[in-house]
């Protein structure tokens, strides 16, 4: 079955993902909603939609709609998730998936009361890279996992008003890509303890808030895993660090120069290897057998009737367990936000 989707929101990860969406055949484009007739329109146009919808209800209620995919601002991911499970769509909703651990449970037991699929669309752990990763790990390629290094941060010459920057839109690194950092240490140390998801013993952190921004424009975590692993997570909207996941082990380490988007705007899917006593690193070149968003969408095509995705994908309980490592974090650098 061909799964139909719409997006509910035109902003700029929502036209990334409509590109890839129509590169698969598991999946077609059929609608789009915005909150403004003539975005909907401009977005229809761009990616060869058929049905622009100016609000989002209306979307909802199209009956030839199977799957939504929710791209606004996080503030607002609850609202539209609960209501597009309650209007019988299988969702895939953009990270963090709420705004805090409730909101993600409100969003969970909506689409386990309504029988739908719902995913939290963490794209990096859809693709081979992160597979094998685990593969060598589980060989004992570096031995026993000791440390973990994460960082994705970026910058741009937002305007004061870009939602990064923005409280009442869930601005701040944390909430928006410190959430990779947090997701993939806790799959490292799950993995090398025998399970596929740890989570921390101890968090503590440190973030720059900004003065007028009021979000946590750069900010680290330090962590402590079961097993003797610790972990250093680094993040940030207001400063540019290197994406790194690196992994250290008692008999080598791994590094992944390309986490988080591999494959997208020249970054090439690889691991790096160097197993102690080695001068050499070996270089594995890990191609995915299509883009990155829409191995996603394959993801969610493929799981439908389990109703979540199998690990390393988004599992209803990996969700959770991240949502509560980030209100750990953002508690531990003083970081609230206004209720939304
Ligand atoms: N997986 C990834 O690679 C990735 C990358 C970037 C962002 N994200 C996530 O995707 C979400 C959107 O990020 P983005 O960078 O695409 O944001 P964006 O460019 O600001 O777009 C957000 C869109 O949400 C809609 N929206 C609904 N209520 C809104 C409000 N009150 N204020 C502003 N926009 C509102 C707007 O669409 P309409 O005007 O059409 O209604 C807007 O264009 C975030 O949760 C972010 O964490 C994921």
């Amino acid at each position: 079955m061909v799964l139909r989707w719409g997006i509910i929101g035109t902003g700029r990860i929502a036209g990334v993902f409509a590109e890839d969406l129509l590169t698969t055949p598991s999946g077609s484009l059929d609608a789009v909603a915005s909150r403004s007739r003539e975005n909907a329109e401009k977005f229809a146009h761009r990616y060869h939609i058929q049905k622009a919808y100016a609000s989002y209800p209306e979307l909802l209620e199209d009956p030839e709609v199977d799957a939504v995919y929710i791209s606004t601002p996080h503030p607002h991911h609850a609202e539209w998730a609960i209501r597009a499970a309650h209007a019988g769509k299988h969702i895939l909703c953009e990270k963090p998936i709420g705004m805090n651990t409730q909101e993600a449970e409100q969003i969970i037991e909506a689409a386990d009361t309504n029988g739908v699929f719902l995913m939290e669309a963490f794209m990096y752990r859809c693709h081979p890279q992160i597979q094998k990763m685990i593969d060598l790990i589980r060989e004992g390629a570096i031995g026993q996992v000791r440390f973990i290094r994460a960082t994705f941060s970026f910058t741009d010459d937002f305007d004061e008003e870009h939602r990064a920057l923005d409280p009442a839109l869930g601005g701040g690194g944390i909430l928006d890509v410190g959430c990779y950092c947090t997701s993939v240490s806790r799959l490292i140390a799950g993995v090398a303890t025998g399970q596929e998801i740890a989570e921390p013993i101890e968090l503590t952190g440190e973030a720059c808030i900004g003065k007028s921004s009021r979000v946590d424009e750069y900010a680290f975590a330090q962590v402590r895993f079961p097993g003797e692993i610790l972990a250093h997570l680094a993040t940030g909207v207001r400063l540019e660090m290197e994406d790194e996941v690196s992994v250290y082990g008692t008999g080598g380490r791994l590094f992944l120069p390309s986490p988080w988007l591999p494959g997208k705007e020249g970054r090439i899917p690889s691991i790096v290897l160097l197993r102690s006593g080695q001068q050499v690193p070996e270089i594995m070149r890990i191609d995915a057998p299509g883009q990155l968003y829409a191995l996603e969408a394959d993801v969610v095509a493929a799981n439908i009737a389990n109703r979540q995705a199998s690990f390393p994908s988004m599992t209803w309980e990996d969700t959770l367990g991240n949502m509560r490592m980030l209100d750990r974090w953002l508690e531990a650098v003083g970081m609230s936000y206004p209720p939304s």
